[in-house]
């Protein structure tokens, strides 16, 4: 029997309508776009109408993979959503939420929560269970609402993020060629306190105690540590399957920080060809930044059958992934 390998059969992707521009941002807290432009390289964020959770814009985004794999929703045997701002506090999953709105009953659902890595949990995930024959096609989705916990009086962190979704359909192939063909997942649980939504069971929502559910980050500290982990790690993701970095059609990092971006691009050496980048018209779309990259792409016509991509991710854990996939969905137009 030949071997199954797991394959990223199709990409999608919705982004609200809302924009939340720089300026804009100016008129609600101390800051200018000449500041956000120069630390992050963000002009402009969307965000989810009032009426949208996180679910909604992974709908729209699954459909639209599932559409492009030339799949009905029956075809999909598992569901994988990765949220840093869920419908709800930890029950239901925003997997299951999702799986309900597609239709999709009776398959297993769940929430990969590694937070702006979750994408790339999602698609280790995803790998395994196809190569291991447990699911023949996957749905993995990336989908943030996290304007809902955001703090629109904290200039370091608001000016960051933005809502989106991205998804794709995993699913098996005999063809290398169009094949995942590494993942690389990793945490370190010590440094949680550089990045985190509080209300949990650590802090517990209590009568009396103001609820103040929002994204807290040491920047700077994140800064650094985001840098060194990715630079090692996309390196050893390459050296361990005996890849050079001008082999990589695509990079494509969580849009987090330009400056995180270029620092690892220089790291590996990069050309500027190779590295997508969306952070200046949609922020850092925590889990959704990949695919919403990745679909971009698909969608410009610059993403072929076999293209070799390399994925990076970094976020609250503090959690961080690579990958190393060939895309085996027919190109975008
Ligand atoms: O997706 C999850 C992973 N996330 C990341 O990896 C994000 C990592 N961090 C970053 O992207 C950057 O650290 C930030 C963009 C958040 C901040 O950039 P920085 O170069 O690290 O700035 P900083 O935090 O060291 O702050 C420099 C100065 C401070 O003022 P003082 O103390 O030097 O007077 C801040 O108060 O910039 C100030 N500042 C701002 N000024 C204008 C912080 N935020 C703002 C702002 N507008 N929005």
């Amino acid at each position: 029997m030949s071997k199954i390998y797991a394959s990223m059969l199709s990409i999608g992707a919705y982004s609200p309508e809302r924009r939340l521009t720089n300026v804009d941002l100016e008129k609600m807290v101390d800051t200018s776009d000449e500041w956000i432009v120069k630390r992050t390289g963000i002009k402009e964020r969307r965000i989810a109408a009032d009426d949208q959770a996180a679910s909604d814009l992974g709908v729209l985004a699954a459909r639209q993979a599932i559409e492009r794999a030339n799949l009905a929703i029956g075809d999909i045997d598992l569901i994988i959503a990765a949220t840093l701002s869920g419908d709800f506090l930890f029950m239901p999953s925003t997997a299951a939420v999702i799986a309900g709105k597609l239709g999709a009953i009776n398959i297993p659902a769940f929430d990969a929560l590694a937070a702006c890595s979750g994408f790339i949990y999602a698609l280790a995930t995803a790998k395994a269970y196809i190569e291991s024959g447990m699911a023949s096609n996957v749905l993995i989705a990336g989908a943030e609402a996290s304007s809902r916990f955001m703090d629109y009086s904290d200039r370091s962190v608001c000016v960051l993020f933005g809502d989106g979704a991205g998804a794709a359909v995993i699913g098996a192939t005999d063809d290398p060629s169009a094949a995942i063909i590494d993942t690389k997942i990793a945490s370190d649980g010590t440094q949680w306190d550089n990045l985190y939504i509080d209300g949990g069971g650590k802090n517990p929502i209590r009568e009396g105690k103001p609820y103040r559910p929002f994204i807290r980050m040491k920047g700077n500290e994140t800064f650094k540590l985001a840098v060194r982990a990715l630079s090692s790690d996309v390196a050893e993701i390459l050296a361990r399957n005996n890849l050079k970095a001008s082999q990589i059609k695509h990079f494509i990092p969580h849009q987090a920080n330009l400056r995180i971006i270029k620092a690892v691009s220089e790291t590996l050496g990069l050309s500027e060809e190779q590295v997508v980048l969306t952070i200046e018209r949609y922020g850092n779309t925590g889990a959704a930044s990949i695919p919403m990259a990745i679909n971009d792409l698909y969608e410009s016509g610059k993403l072929n059958k076999g293209d070799l991509m390399l994925l990076d991710a970094f976020g609250g854990g503090l959690a961080w992934g690579s990958a190393l996939a060939r895309f085996g969905g027919d190109a975008g137009r």
